[in-house]
């Protein structure tokens, strides 16, 4: 079994990348961001709690989404691994998951995990995610300069609407990368000590940056 988590700071690609990286490897994608955005629109209760953190930018409480993972990772399609989009963010969320992979291997044998990091400048961030429309049909995300929608406000996928994320509006961008800087660094350390860090630039373009991705899981030079 293998366990893929893919890091890097707001609008790095993460979400853009591992849905074609996890087709490739036939491996399901758990985005926590994505889940969470379902429940927000279905209502749920994990949906409320986390609602006005995801407002303000922050982070939602480790125990919930430890507890909406858990769901997910454990039903059928998982067993043969999985790749992690957006967890863990905090060294609390690592934990967990390193602990829940060694009860894993102790029932079915080893477990590898690697993380990999897609490194990109402050800037560019800021200008993916000012310029960024997500499908409310199919959440896919494309970008107004970078990806435009061949039809105004139509997703290029399945012609669904293309709205702008609330957490994308530029003060709630600022308090995002503060938290992924004061947060999230540290897990990229927490794996980097364990030598199961690859880090790769994620500022070129999205063909070039699959490529590496798909070097670095498979453990060549990225
Ligand atoms: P989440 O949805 O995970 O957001 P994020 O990590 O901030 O990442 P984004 O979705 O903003 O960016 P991305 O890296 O996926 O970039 P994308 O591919 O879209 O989390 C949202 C919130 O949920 C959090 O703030 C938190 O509240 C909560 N949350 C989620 N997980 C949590 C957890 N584990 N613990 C606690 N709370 C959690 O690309 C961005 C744009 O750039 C797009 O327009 C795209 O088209 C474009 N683009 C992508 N790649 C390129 C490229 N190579 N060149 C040019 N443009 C590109």
């Amino acid at each position: 079994m293998a366990v893929l988590v893919l890091m890097g700071p707001p609008g790095a690609g993460k979400g853009t990348q591992a849905e074609r990286l996890a087709a490739e490897l036939e491996i399901p994608h758990l985005s926590t961001g994505d889940l969470l955005r379902e429940h927000l629109a279905r209502g749920t209760e994990v949906g409320e709690r986390a609602r006005s953190f995801m407002e303000r930018g922050e982070l939602v409480p480790d125990a919930v989404v430890l507890e909406m993972l858990r769901e997910r990772a454990t039903r059928p399609d998982c067993q043969e691994g999985f790749l992690l989009d957006g967890f863990p963010r905090t060294l609390e969320q690592a934990r967990a998951l390193e602990a829940e992979l060694t009860r894993r291997a102790g029932e079915r044998g080893p477990i590898s995990l690697r993380a990999i990091e897609l490194r990109v400048p402050d800037e560019v961030l800021v200008r993916r995610l000012a310029g960024r429309r997500t499908c409310r049909g199919c959440g896919r995300a494309q970008h107004l300069e970078f990806s435009p929608p061949r039809v105004p406000g139509r997703c290029d996928r399945c012609g669904g609407e293309l709205y702008q994320r609330d957490d994308d509006r530029s003060e709630v961008v600022q308090e995002r990368l503060a938290v992924y800087r004061r947060q999230t660094r540290p897990v990229e350390r927490y794996y980097r000590e364990r030598e199961a860090l690859v880090e790769i630039d994620g500022d070129r373009p999205p063909d070039e940056v699959f490529a590496a991705l798909q070097r670095a899981a498979r453990d060549k030079a990225a």
